[in-house]
């Protein structure tokens, strides 16, 4: 049995137990509860806001399979929330990651690899000319800011309410994914002059940006081109054209957070299938294939501030980490043509399944490649308010329906569903099956 440690007797209120040979995801939880908050490193794992007691700890990851500690197996529609989309453990990426290890983990020093990442980078993406390596979406992001408001001599910032871009101190205000998970409006800690520094309008609002613009000068509008840190809510037609057309009028540079959609919804990006081009472009998730890799891109004549070229410093001791650079070299190479239009045809199909499965129910499925939410709502939303007003109650419902039926769908309503190049139309249909029965769990 699990027995209280030395740590029980430090100031957390929560016992810190043994390991025991008995690993279960509850047994790991009550250890993992007195020596992580909430049990985790990242706050949507914990699976709260789906009304679960504990996380589900993953032992291994096959294919667009999860296996967790209690050896059920699970259709996993996280896939690590969007690096994986070639689904777990491909073996491309395993043998250039070991291939890569074996030659040393880090150097602190430039690689070849690093320059062929930044030309695939590149050649996908028309506005970007340079690139700057960086270890998470949250620093690329950060870093995009730092720079925008150096070249522009401005300080504010636009973002839109819902959107998500990393845990950035002023960038937090009405952040989505976690943070609206967890119902915390914006976090204690930023500073009020952070905060100052952020305007806030809601997505898809053409009156709203208007009139933010009219009022201030900023450096950057901040946008997620396909949002879906509330779930998935894109772009009502023409809008993210005259958020770019505001951009350019005001001076502002438009930074355009591909974090998710970039090397998803097309080769591209969002960039490439909505057809606007942005001033600078962040990029995370995919790019390192499974591993800490993120970037931020734009034109040479920007580019060229960042430091060493320039003045506008950002560093990082494993920037282009040789192994995160394997593993996104492995991970593009496998995305070509044919790659996204399959990408394309089983996002269609477990769009089109999910929506049969919740037919008369209100439940609105909204999708793009490579990206799906199940809204609980009977209209899908425009914007942050639309898609906090969800029956999130029933989402938690139909998300421990779907786990206790082996599908692993994201523990919150404010994520999409990430389908990756692992995933086959056996795996739909055991989500569609389990969904039918869930759906009618949770709203009946
Ligand atoms: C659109 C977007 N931008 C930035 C980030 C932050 O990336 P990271 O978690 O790698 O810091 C995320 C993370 O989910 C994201 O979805």
């Amino acid at each position: 049995m699990p027995g209280p440690t030395r740590g029980a007797r430090h100031l957390c209120d929560v016992a810190v137990t043994a390991r025991t040979d008995t690993r279960t995801s509850e047994v790991i939880y009550a250890r993992a509860a007195g020596l992580m908050p909430g049990g985790v490193n990242s706050p949507v794992r914990a699976m709260r806001s789906i009304g679960r007691d504990h996380p589900i700890f993953i032992e291994r990851g096959e294919g667009f399979e999860l296996i967790d500690a209690d050896g059920h197996r699970y259709v996993d529609w996280v896939c690590s929330w969007g690096p994986l989309i070639l689904g777990h453990a491909h073996p491309d990426v395993v043998e250039a990651v070991s291939g890569a290890a074996e030659r040393g983990t880090s150097y602190g020093a430039p690689t070849e690899g690093e320059v062929e990442l930044a030309a695939e980078v590149c050649e996908r993406f028309e506005s970007v000319e340079m690139i700057r390596m960086t270890s998470s979406g949250t620093e690329a992001a950060m870093s995009a800011v730092r720079l925008a408001r150096a070249a522009t001599g401005r300080d504010p910032v636009l973002k839109f309410a819902g959107a998500y871009h990393g845990h950035v101190d002023g960038l937090l205000a009405e952040a989505g994914s976690g943070l609206a998970t967890a119902g915390i409006p914006a976090s204690p800690g930023v500073t009020k002059a952070q905060a100052a520094d952020t305007t806030v309008v809601p997505w898809n609002d053409t009156d709203a940006i208007e009139a933010a613009v009219a009022e201030r000068e900023f450096a950057a509008i901040l946008a997620e081109p396909l949002p879906a840190n509330m779930g998935l809510v894109p772009p009502e037609p023409g809008f993210l054209e005259h958020v770019r057309e505001l951009a350019t009028e005001t001076g502002a540079l438009l930074v355009l957070d591909e974090v998710i959609s970039g090397f998803r919804v097309a080769r591209g990006g969002a960039q490439e299938l909505l057809g606007v081009k942005a001033d600078l472009t962040v990029m995370g998730k995919v790019i390192g294939g499974g591993l800490p890799a993120a970037a931020y891109g734009g034109p040479r004549t920007l580019m060229q501030r960042i430091a060493p070229a320039g003045d506008v410093y950002q560093a990082g001791t494993l920037s282009g980490n040789p192994l995160a650079v394997a593993a996104g070299l492995a991970t593009l190479e496998r995305l070509d043509a044919a790659a996204y239009r399959r990408l394309e045809s089983l996002t269609g199909q477990l769009a089109a399944g999910l929506r049969g499965a919740a037919e008369g129910l209100p439940v609105s499925v909204v999708s793009v490649n490579g990206l799906v939410t199940p809204f609980f709502a009977q209209e899908a939303p425009r914007d942050f308010a639309a898609a906090s007003a969800c029956d999130l109650d029933a989402y938690g419902r139909f998300a421990r329906g779907m786990l206790d039926r082996g599908i692993y769908p994201p523990a919150s309503q404010f994520e999409a569903w990430f389908v990756s190049l692992a995933h086959d139309e056996a795996a739909i249909e055991r989500t569609v099956d389990a969904a039918s029965e869930a759906f009618a769990d949770a709203l009946g």
